[in-house]
């Protein structure tokens, strides 16, 4: 069954843990859909983890969107949310506008953005009027990486995570319908999470978020430029596919690839003919 805003939101308030990953292609989507995971990020983390650019800054609208088409046919459960890039939203209300519709058109259930200063409370504002629903980010924002001075922890200390509750307050006034917590330390995660109605995802929070996401490429250990101390690795997909690459060039140059069961035969008339054919 379609998981909604308002599902999500339920979530919360029984007190059950919301279940998200990121996924970028078809078939992960469709596998994680049956798994029953409740939110699918199509994030920007593409850049890095799939494109494999150097910032998330790098990747274009029309890249992400391609991405959240594939995520949208494979994926019919779950809610899905697409991240909206670098400076695709940042430079007028207008444009924000057609840039969320893109991805509405293209699948997604709703659109992230990232940041909580007064521009973007307003978007926020105005893409909800527009139905288009919002998933807020705060704590470490990586597209404001260049600003921000680097990778760097978040709310480290009483004033910076009034100031992040502040903010996430002021976007869930306007309508935003959860918010992503990156890379926050645990007990402000903690104290954000229950003092805000809508649900808090984390990612480097701790556990007292209200759901958690990782990068699915994370997850699946496919993806090795960089591993954050928070992203749990559930399996080991970069060897296996190195192994079964080996295994595969192997099996070629042994000439034991493919074998009869993988090849297509003759009738024996046929070969017969062949074995007769006297070229001129
Ligand atoms: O792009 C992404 O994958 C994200 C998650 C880390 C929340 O924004």
């Amino acid at each position: 069954m379609k998981k909604t805003i308002k599902k999500i939101q339920k979530l919360k308030s029984e007190g059950k843990k919301i279940t998200a990953l990121t996924a970028y292609d078809y078939p992960t989507a469709k596998f994680i859909d049956n798994a029953g995971i409740d939110i699918i990020l199509v994030g920007d983390s593409a850049a890095n983890v799939v494109l494999g650019y150097d910032s998330t800054t790098k990747i274009s609208i029309d890249e992400m969107v391609m991405l959240t088409s594939a995520v949208g046919r494979g994926a019919k459960n779950a809610l899905i949310v697409g991240d909206m890039p670098f400076l695709t939203y940042n430079i007028s209300y207008e444009e924000a506008l057609k840039n969320a519709g893109k991805f509405i058109s293209a699948g997604a259930d709703g659109v992230k953005i990232e940041g909580g200063n007064d521009y973007t409370i307003g978007l926020t504002k105005r893409l909800t009027q527009a139905g288009i629903p919002v998933m807020a980010h705060l704590g470490f924002t990586p597209q404001y990486i260049n600003t921000i001075g680097g990778n760097l922890i978040q709310g480290k200390d009483f004033e910076t995570i009034i100031k992040i509750l502040d903010a996430a307050k002021k976007l869930e006034e306007v309508g935003a319908f959860s918010i992503v917590l990156e890379m926050v330390p645990k007990e402000g995660a903690e104290f954000i999470s229950k003092n805000l109605t809508m649900p808090t995802i984390g990612i480097g929070a701790g556990n007292a978020c209200d759901g958690q996401i990782l990068v699915i490429n994370d997850l699946i250990g496919k993806f090795d430029d960089f591993s954050p101390k928070f992203a749990r690795k559930y399996f080991d997909s970069k060897n296996m596919i190195i192994n079964a690459a080996k295994k595969y060039i192997e099996d070629v140059t042994s000439g034991n690839f493919p074998n009869d069961d993988e090849s297509f035969s003759l009738k024996d008339e046929e070969i017969v003919k062949l074995e007769n054919y006297k070229q001129n």
